[in-house]
């Protein structure tokens, strides 16, 4: 495994719309060695493809319950909403108040391809939708209430 440099606000990679991945090889799995490293050794608890580049719909997410790998990840149902703190990889060092849904359910595929449902609450959920978010080049700063 090796770490990846992370993307940092003002890079258009993280605004743009990414793209199906269509296979399930070696590399991807390389890849998603490599970008839960890197969301490890950075402390965070989620980390989205265009973070390290790749404009392509994975994300890896680890809220300390064990690692989630998410391909082609699509948010099916959601339910209630929480309101709070939420922070960035790619935005140092700032965090704002964001509103996401309580209950979140996801469809996906695993790095085998294989179908997956991934059902998360509070945190996990937050995580859920700000991840998926940057497959389609949105930030949590977007959403954010105000802006610091
Ligand atoms: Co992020």
């Amino acid at each position: 495994m090796a770490k990846r440099n992370i993307v940092k606000l003002g890079d258009d990679v993280l605004r743009k719309i990414c793209r199906t991945q269509l296979t399930f090889d070696e590399r991807l799995h390389q890849t998603l060695d490599d970008m839960k490293e890197t969301m490890y050794a950075a402390e965070g608890v989620g980390l989205a493809a265009p973070q390290v580049g790749m404009l392509r719909r994975f994300c890896v997410i680890d809220i300390g319950e064990g690692v989630v790998e998410l391909i082609n990840p699509v948010i099916t149902e959601t339910s209630g909403e929480q309101t709070g703190n939420e922070g960035c990889l790619s935005i140092p060092d700032r965090s704002e108040i964001v509103t996401r849904p309580m209950n979140v359910t996801v469809r996906a595929q695993n790095r085998y391809g294989e179908n997956i449902i991934v059902k998360g609450e509070g945190l996990m959920a937050r995580a859920l939708c700000h991840e998926i978010d940057h497959l389609d080049g949105v930030l949590y700063i977007d959403k954010a209430q105000r802006s610091k």
